[in-house]
């Protein structure tokens, strides 16, 4: 989704901002752009890539500037409606992330009183507002022009001549980043990597007024005091660090990923969650994409070591039909804790008084404002926006919530603690066997549609193998529960429908063999995740993936790790963009 950055210090804005925008690529995006003030604006912008744009965009003398990358919502990917957005004098630019809901009547007022728009955009209704009330002074005609505004928003106005850059929030993500004569507003972190780790992030309703030496907060109208929070990521955490791109690199960081967040929740004097006056007789969790997966995997794992009923839903839908006893406890995971959908699930819990616990790796995201306690995973900045190791953190942090209060005797849940430890080296040992995975992506890449199938806890396993693969390969591929294939899609197998089966050693695995052998009859090539040491898969499938031995509980982290390759070298042998797949953005910050 759309990205922001606005510089102001006594450096050369234009290749700070031009840096920060190429950061935030990760976001997803079609178009993006550049202003700089001097006397008068100096606006860049287009439908290209951050890299053409700085190619395309003269050297900009100033020390002041703000940047944008779009994702389309309102009017195609074009220079027109890239951001910054103008006023009618040509003095005011705006950058913003958010959707303005009543655009269209404030549009149709500002033009009934004289105001040209050049976009489709409902963002260019800002800078004219502005300009409609600006009287000399920009705080109080922004404040003026949000007042007018439904909807939500992060923005970042420069004005000609005016000593300072206004930024505000509402629903949408900001932060400032703290430097040395010379100060930043950003969407989020990784835009301001490298420059500081001194940040601030603004509360909903925050207007601030930024310029060189200065910060003002101000809330109602009033000014407020800010805290300062010092950023863990570094920027080596979001570069590629030798790899070809990033998800490759992220694959390989899980056995660090693991360490660390196992690492910190172990050594924690208390348990990661205090279940507080929730009973812990029934379990909600929420998520949406890659996230709602580790949810249906946390399903399996509580239901099993705390044998109390658990939900698993998709916030999305949750949003509009779903309810929740306030005694069950409710989770939420997001990676990045701006996920609209799983906000608004957030907020409808909190109004019904359900105590919300957010799993997240995103430290001041908007998901842990509205959380009653916020679980962090320790991924790092994630960059590809396909997830990979923010979903095997997510479940470490399911593994050790369900252990801390799992109903197992002492012996049996000691052990499976130990083995939770030994996950970074059965992970590394997956990706060690990265040149037979490459091999098998090599024979998938040839085909259009794939099945990926699984049961019990791996059934979520293959959605997210699936989604992986779908979304960076651009291959068709469905998600199924193995006993459903016959329930219909066996209709699609034949030679050009291959099936990626993934064979747990736990009680589902006859039933597995029986399903593979059911498909191979029906002519779909099969390729088998199993786990070292399975004579018989090898008779039956057309190519073996294995993966080490590790108890049936722990066997969704390996099992993804090796379907994350596979997709990966898939996309790879097919030429696509894959940190970036197309029409994809990285927090979903849209209903
Ligand atoms: C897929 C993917 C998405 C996200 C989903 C939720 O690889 O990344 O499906 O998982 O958009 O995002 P978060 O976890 O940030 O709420």
């Amino acid at each position: 989704m759309c990205g922001i950055i606005g510089y102001i210090g006594d450096k050369q804005a234009q290749p700070i901002l031009l840096g920060g925008l190429a950061r935030l690529e990760y976001r997803g995006y079609d178009s993006c752009g550049v202003a700089l003030a001097g006397g008068t604006l100096e606006v860049y912008k287009d439908a290209v890539r951050v890299e053409k744009l700085a190619k395309v965009s003269p050297q900009l003398d100033g020390t002041v500037g703000i940047a944008h990358t779009r994702w389309a919502t309102h009017g195609e990917p074009s220079r027109v409606n890239a951001h910054p957005h103008l006023d009618c004098t040509g003095k005011i630019a705006v950058v913003h992330n958010g959707v303005i809901n009543n655009y269209q009547r404030l549009k149709q007022q500002l033009i009934s009183e004289g105001h040209k728009f050049v976009s489709e955009t409902d963002t260019e209704v800002i800078p004219h507002l502005i300009e409609k009330y600006y009287e000399g002074d920009l705080e109080k005609a922004v404040e003026a022009a949000l007042r007018e505004v439904e909807g939500s928003y992060a923005i970042i106005v420069l004005m000609a001549d005016e000593p300072g850059l206004v930024a505000a929030r509402k629903d949408s993500p900001l932060i400032i980043g703290i430097g040395d004569r010379e100060n930043f507003i950003a969407s989020d972190v990784p835009a301001i990597l490298g420059h500081t780790d001194r940040v601030i992030y603004l509360e909903e309703g925050d207007i601030v007024v930024v310029t060189g030496d200065s910060v003002r907060v101000s809330r109602d109208g009033v000014e407020v005091d800010w805290k300062e929070h010092k950023v863990s990521w570094s920027v080596e955490d979001a570069q590629k660090a030798g790899y070809e791109h990033f998800i490759l690199k992220e694959i390989h960081e899980q056995p660090r990923v693991i360490r660390d967040t196992l690492g910190e929740y172990i050594s924690a004097a208390e348990p990661i969650v205090d279940v507080a006056d929730t009973s812990l007789e029934s379990m909600l969790i929420l998520a949406c994409g890659t996230s709602y997966h580790a949810a249906l995997v946390g399903k399996y794992i509580v239901e099993e070591l705390l044998r109390i009923p658990v939900r698993a839903e998709l916030a999305s839908e949750f949003s509009y039909h779903g309810q929740s006893p306030a005694t069950t406890m409710t989770i939420v995971i997001t990676q990045s804790g701006e996920t609209a959908d799983t906000l608004k699930a957030m907020k409808k819990l909190k109004e019904a008084g359900c105590r919300v616990i957010a799993v997240t790796n995103v430290v001041g995201s908007s998901a842990t404002r509205i959380a009653e306690q916020t679980v962090y995973i320790r991924a790092g900045p994630e960059i590809s926006v396909a997830a990979t190791k923010s979903f095997i953190a997510q479940l470490m942090a399911l593994y050790w919530l369900a252990l801390s209060y799992s109903v197992l005797d002492m012996r049996t849940r000691d052990s499976l603690i130990m083995e939770l430890r030994q996950l970074p080296e059965k992970v590394q040992q997956v990706l060690n066997n990265e040149d037979m995975i490459s091999e098998c992506a090599r024979y998938l890449s040839k085909y259009e549609n794939a099945f990926f199938i699984g049961r019990g806890i791996n059934f979520a396993i293959a959605l997210e193998g699936a989604l992986k693969l779908k979304e960076i390969s651009y291959i068709h591929a469905e998600g199924y529960a193995a006993g459903e294939l016959k329930h219909g899609p066996f209709a699609l197998l034949s030679p050009d429908m291959p099936v990626i089966a993934i064979v747990a050693q736990d009680n589902t695995y006859e039933a597995m063999l029986t399903n593979i052998k059911e498909v191979k009859a029906r002519g779909s090539p099969v390729i088998a995740l199993a786990e070292e040491g399975d004579e018989v898969i090898g008779e039956l499938a057309d190519s073996v993936i294995t993966v080490p031995q590790v108890a049936p509980i722990f066997s969704p982290v390996v099992n993804t790790v090796a379907l994350q390759l596979l997709a990966y070298y898939t996309a790879k042998q097919r030429g696509c963009p894959i940190d970036f797949p197309r029409n994809l953005a990285k927090s979903v910050t849209v209903e």
